[in-house]
């Protein structure tokens, strides 16, 4: 009897140190450092649901049949599609990485596998390896390439139907099955092209079955068996999981929940942070949606989400023909435009610990602390002058202006505060930022 109870708690013991086995190797620390170090990642939506031109999940919300909506790939022919040119717009946004669907939830592979025909290579007229091509560009500018791949199919009998997707033969799921392709089509990845991530999307797919025997720590241990320094994050929309490197926020800055996918997803301490968001509304493209946020609303974004510690991903849904659309190329003109000047306040920088003020954000570096001005009318401003006050208790030792390098005149006042005077910047900038050195005692 003794010894029975010695059994359990030796398998109680073993099963939490299997629950917590994952130690990220040096690599994996130093890719995660890379990972945080651009603020900055383009994503893109690209699939046969391009074709509809009306998002990707036009299958699933329409209730298509399944062999119907698939016969589009027979026509999938961009022939405008230029990786080099999409690499070097993305290079020139101030982009620091790419994250491409290389399988979307119709599971449509965007590269060549052997494990499928309903792939681009041997599925369509096009016959060109696009996720392997743009890898090849994107790494060819400098940039990191990163994969989406969904861990639920619209279109396969044997993933068994979770919430989203149309009617499916039930008696035909086979999980087991399912996963097995999973893994060699991740291995293919791996080996044809070598991504710095692996972005995981679907799981919410289940959430009514805690049950649902998913697998993942099976499927991250193979994948950092292949490649230590492989990143892996899941969009689940819950705490970090084990196995897990980087943690991504659906629509919302960390710790925030406005478009209700981060509800009780508790904000990571220990592994990096990334907010993907929209530039117009879709992911996919979607021929009506031309609602594109401005570039001052995108830098806001990116200089908001990096005073959380957080790299955004921000989307655009290449068209059917293989062009981006214009208002996305002229919002990453934009973006460039800025980053040129400002990108040393956010690429590198971390959380300054600061809360968000009336006025804007601030993001910190080694003894420096990056005040970024998002909304000047808020400055108590007199005769050209405005006052910019901070919580930065005794530690200043000097201030600038980032841009222009300019001294500005500062004073600590009895209460803790620091109050900066600089000239009122114009309603219209779209960030003005006040550089901060700090004390070193
Ligand atoms: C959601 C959507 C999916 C999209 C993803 C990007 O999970 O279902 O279509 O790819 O968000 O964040």
């Amino acid at each position: 009897m003794k010894r029975f109870y010695l059994s359990l708690i030796a398998i109680f013991l073993g099963g939490c140190l299997l629950a917590q086995e994952y130690v990220p190797t040096p690599e994996n620390i130093r890719a995660r450092e890379e990972f945080s170090s651009h603020r900055l990642g383009i994503f893109l939506h690209w699939g046969i649901y391009s074709m509809y031109a009306q998002g990707e999940w036009y299958l699933s919300t329409n209730n298509l049949d399944r062999e119907a909506y698939s016969a589009a790939a027979g026509g999938f022919c961009p022939s405008r599609f230029d990786p080099e040119a999409w690499a070097k717009a993305f290079k020139e946004s101030g982009a620091g990485y790419v994250t491409m669907t290389s399988r979307h939830h119709d599971g449509f592979s965007m590269f060549r596998t052997a494990q499928s025909p309903f792939n681009i290579v041997d599925g369509t007229p096009f016959r060109r390896d696009a996720l392997g091509e743009l890898t090849a560009a994107v790494k060819a500018e400098g940039m990191d390439m990163h994969f989406y791949y969904s861990l639920l199919d619209w279109i396969r009998d044997d993933y068994p139907k979770g919430g989203s997707g149309v009617a499916k033969d039930a008696s035909l799921a086979d999980y087991d099955h399912y996963f097995e392709f999973e893994k060699a089509q991740i291995r293919e990845l791996m080996e044809q092209y070598h991504p710095s991530a692996f972005w995981f999307d679907g799981m919410w797919d289940h959430d009514g079955e805690p049950d649902f025997p998913w697998r993942m720590e099976e499927l991250y241990g193979f994948i950092h068996s292949i490649d230590d320094s492989c990143l892996i994050g899941n969009n689940h929309h819950r705490a970090v999981m084990t196995g897990e490197d980087f943690q991504m926020f659906e629509k919302d800055l960390p710790g925030e929940n406005t478009a209700g996918f981060s509800g009780g997803q508790q904000v990571s301490e220990t592994v990096p942070l990334e907010m993907c968001e929209t530039m117009n509304w879709a992911w996919g493209y979607r021929v009506e949606d031309q609602a594109y946020k401005s570039v001052r609303e995108l830098v806001h974004l990116l200089v908001r989400a990096a005073s959380k510690g957080s790299n955004l991903l921000i989307n655009i849904g290449p068209q059917a023909d293989g062009s981006l659309p214009a208002p996305a190329l002229d919002r990453l003109r934009g973006l460039g435009e800025w980053m040129k000047v400002y990108s040393l306040t956010v690429d590198g920088t971390a959380a300054s610990g600061i809360e968000e003020q009336v006025w804007g954000v601030t993001t910190a570096a080694p003894g420096r602390v990056y005040c970024h001005i998002l909304k000047p009318e808020t400055l108590p401003a007199a005769g050209g002058e405005a006052v910019l006050v901070l919580p930065l208790n005794g530690r200043v030792a000097s201030v600038r202006n980032f841009a222009t390098g300019a001294s500005l005149p500062w004073k600590a006042d009895p209460a803790g505060f620091v109050t900066v005077t600089l000239p009122a910047p114009s309603s219209d900038a779209i960030d003005t930022v006040v550089e901060i050195d700090l004390r070193t005692k």
